[in-house]
């Protein structure tokens, strides 16, 4: 990095004048109030809504944090765009895709719903998310898939800190009626890869990847490894193939801000992965990868400063797909 910087090839030449804007989106997007913290989920439930950071990682490893960047929360639903990209570097897309979708489903994230093929959606949603769970190394001990995962997130994340909250997933599981009524419904249809577990297990690992930990300097990692190909930063070392870093982008731009997918799109123009207990990835192809948080959510389900950060980022920045 130095030498690149003293050659002024970095892939961002005005660093510092880059840092003060992100700080004046950042201070912009402090003074925003009103969204509701997930109940849902008890442990959910307690979380601090003050709390509020942000973290960029590019592609060549520069990194900038503001506010609570460092503090560790469970990561939800934005470990369902991991899980995908790591299956599909394990299995290939084909074999995940027969049998999960790729439409956005129009629906709640937990809706007990299939599309016309009789699967689930997309993997962004619970339904596929549940699915793509359980293709993860199925021939397995749990503890070694759960490891496997863990192990993975850790290569994404250039050996940052990924840690696991063990009362975010006991409290998910005590709470998970709706996931549980959603699994039966698709093992009635037939949903399920042959030789997966009992339901019970499989939506432990779902559980369980939901309450992983992370800060946003990590994710912002993570991000980066996706917006570099699938190539950490950090380590320069092969996370995710190049197919499925793709596959996963145009996913997350498509399904992965719940049913706000679309207008984000439309206002932002980037992947992201937003999950409920405020957290929002974002993904600048071949430049960098973001990670907020804020636990005060919109109606849509959304971190309300997280939203607001990336359209005053668009406003500043031409990072908008077209
Ligand atoms: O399955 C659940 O209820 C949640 N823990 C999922 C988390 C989430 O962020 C929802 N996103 N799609």
């Amino acid at each position: 990095l130095i030498s690149q910087a003293l050659r002024n090839h970095l892939i961002i030449p005005s660093w510092g004048e880059f840092c003060l804007k992100i700080r004046d989106i950042f201070e912009e997007c402090r003074g925003i109030n009103g969204g509701t913290v997930a109940t849902y989920i008890p442990q959910l439930a307690r979380c601090d809504p003050n709390l509020w950071g942000v973290s960029i990682c590019t592609i060549d490893g520069q990194r900038v944090s503001f506010g609570d960047s460092k503090v560790n929360f469970c990561i939800q639903s934005v470990s369902k765009a991991f899980n995908y990209a790591i299956v599909a570097s394990d299995l290939g897309a084909e074999k995940v895709h027969s049998y999960v979708g790729h439409e956005p489903s129009g629906r709640l994230f937990n809706e007990i719903c299939l599309d016309p093929n009789g699967k689930p959606h997309n993997p962004m949603i619970n339904a596929g998310a549940i699915i793509v769970t359980s293709l993860i190394k199925n021939g397995l001990t749990m503890a070694d898939r759960f490891d496997f995962v863990l192990k993975e997130y850790r290569k994404l994340s250039g050996g940052e800190f990924v840690g696991f909250n063990n009362s975010v997933f006991l409290s998910e599981r005590d709470t998970a009626d709706r996931n549980y009524a959603l699994s039966y419904y698709m093992k009635e249809n037939k949903c399920f890869p042959d030789g997966i577990r009992s339901l019970r297990e499989e939506l432990d690992l779902y559980f369980q990847l939901c309450s992983i930990e992370a800060s946003c300097e990590t994710l912002a990692v993570m991000a980066a490894t996706l917006a570099n190909g699938g190539v950490c930063p950090l380590t320069e070392e092969r996370c995710i193939s190049p197919q499925p870093c793709r596959d996963v982008l145009s996913l997350m731009y498509s399904c992965g801000m719940y049913d706000l997918s679309g207008k984000f799109a439309f206002q932002v123009g980037l992947p992201a992965k937003s999950g409920v207990s405020g957290v929002l990835i974002v993904v600048v192809p071949n430049l960098m990868g973001i990670a907020l948080y804020s636990p005060p959510l919109d109606k849509m389900g959304n971190s309300m400063r997280g939203v607001e950060f990336c359209k005053k980022l668009i406003e500043s920045f031409n990072f908008h797909n077209y």
